[in-house]
């Protein structure tokens, strides 16, 4: 069910229209909806219980770079999720929000020291190393703070996730992970060294997916290596598969997460049956967009008009500082008006005031507008706000949270002096 639907002609999160919220927040705003977080959220952990598992055999740690802003965390935190990072300042962020480090794992290809340190300090639940270099610098740091660091190599299974190429991360070619050829000799240097323990095996083979079928297909490789591991005398307590789960952005049907899981279950629990007598195994998941992807709207404000000899322009007061994701990855966002249309529309592209050609958000859209007017951009909750940046010394947006007919401002909007607060003159 959407949170974000037209009541008496005009755009609602919940009980809340966009219009009372752009007046009194201003624009760019971004709104989140709590009751789809709740529900997004609350379908992985009733796919998880109706499973018959608890929290020592299933956990969904969230995917933090999603959607970071600590009133997320926070909320999904005490929905029970853990959490997944990939920096230190994500953990600081974590704990912020009231978030358990025990309940973090910690993902990325390039960990520094110090951010080793904090973890190993904050007791994290697993670090989810993806190189031997990494294994050993983790190695040395936990012995010198006196820790054994608990591990799960990230293996790369060469499956092909057939999503953009730019959020694709499960192939050879890809950056990411142990090759799975090499992963057996990485888990025998692992059990060898003095601070690690090794717990667990992990995997990401991208994001979007429509299909479950490549990630069940990385779970039948993620099961052979932990066979092969169990039989080399090192026993893994869990499998983490990682996130992936697409959203409807356009009329893309995405597997349901209680389908996906519900299958993926099913084959860890004929395995486990078969080959250690149903001994349960932990299953963890990394899951961002699917949790608040459809739960964020953007809202902007038409500027002007510009109708040209080929193209109408909407120049609107949100950028691709605000919303990367269509420069990025030419992806494609729905765009409401916030009143509901009348009247003649016309073909845009909605732009922003950043002078790039890139600096677009939608194109082609069929619009009966006028500046002054609203728009939201739909599906803006993940990777919105956390890709945000301040070019053209723009501050970013406000974030609201609707909570039925309640609305909390959770993070207001940045003022031009603070963006260069840091900066000094050299006289
Ligand atoms: N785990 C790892 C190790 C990841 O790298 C990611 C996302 C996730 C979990 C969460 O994946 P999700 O469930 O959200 O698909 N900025 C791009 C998406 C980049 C995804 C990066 N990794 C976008 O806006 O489409």
């Amino acid at each position: 069910m959407s949170h974000f639907s037209y009541r008496n002609g005009s755009l609602h999160a919940e009980s809340v229209s966009l219009d009372s919220l752009a007046r009194q927040y201003g624009t760019p705003l971004y709104v989140y909806s709590k009751a789809a977080l709740v529900e997004n959220f609350s379908a992985y952990a009733n796919a998880c219980k109706q499973s018959g598992r608890d929290d020592s055999t299933a956990l969904v740690c969230y995917s933090v770079k999603s959607n970071s802003n600590l009133a997320v965390l926070n909320l999904l935190g005490k929905l029970g999720s853990g959490f997944d990072i990939v920096s230190g300042g994500e953990l600081l962020r974590v704990i912020a929000a009231g978030g358990d480090p025990r309940r973090v794992i910690f993902s990325g290809v390039g960990k520094g020291r110090d951010e080793m340190r904090l973890a190993l300090e904050h007791d994290i639940l697993c670090f989810n190393v993806e190189s031997i270099p990494e294994l050993h610098r983790l190695n040395e740091v936990a012995g010198e703070v006196g820790k054994r660091a608990r591990v799960s190599l990230r293996v790369n299974p060469n499956v092909d996730a057939k999503t953009h190429p730019y959020i694709s991360t499960g192939l050879k070619e890809n950056k990411f992970g142990v090759a799975y050829e090499d992963a057996l000799d990485c888990y025998r240097t692992a059990a060898s060294l003095p601070h690690i323990e090794v717990v667990g095996i992990d995997c990401h083979i991208g994001s979007q997916l429509l299909d479950d079928a490549p990630l069940l297909e990385a779970l039948d490789k993620v099961i052979e290596l932990i066979d092969q591991l169990a039989a080399e005398n090192i026993h893994l307590h869990h499998l983490d598969i990682g996130g992936g789960i697409g959203i409807t952005y356009d009329d893309e049907k995405p597997v349901p997460v209680g389908d996906y899981l519900g299958r993926l279950f099913a084959r860890v629990d004929a395995w486990r049956k078969e080959k250690y007598a149903g001994k349960a195994i932990k299953v963890m998941f990394e899951p961002g967009r699917s949790i608040v992807g459809n739960a964020g709207v953007l809202i902007t404000e038409v500027q002007y008009l510009k109708h040209g000899e080929t193209k109408n322009f909407a120049v609107v007061d949100a950028a691709m500082n605000d919303l990367m994701r269509p420069a990025l990855y030419e992806a494609w966002h729905g765009v409401k008006t916030v009143r509901e249309q009348s009247g003649t529309a016309q073909v845009y592209d909605v732009v922003g005031p950043v002078c790039e050609s890139g600096d677009w958000l939608a194109r082609s859209r069929s619009l009966a507008i006028e500046p002054g007017a609203l728009l939201a951009l739909m599906s803006a909750g993940a990777y919105g706000m956390t890709m945000a940046s301040n070019y053209n010394t723009r501050g970013r947006a406000a974030e609201v949270l609707v909570d039925g007919d309640r609305v909390h401002l959770i993070r207001r909007r940045e003022t031009p002096a603070e963006l260069f607060a840091l900066e000094s003159i050299v006289s």
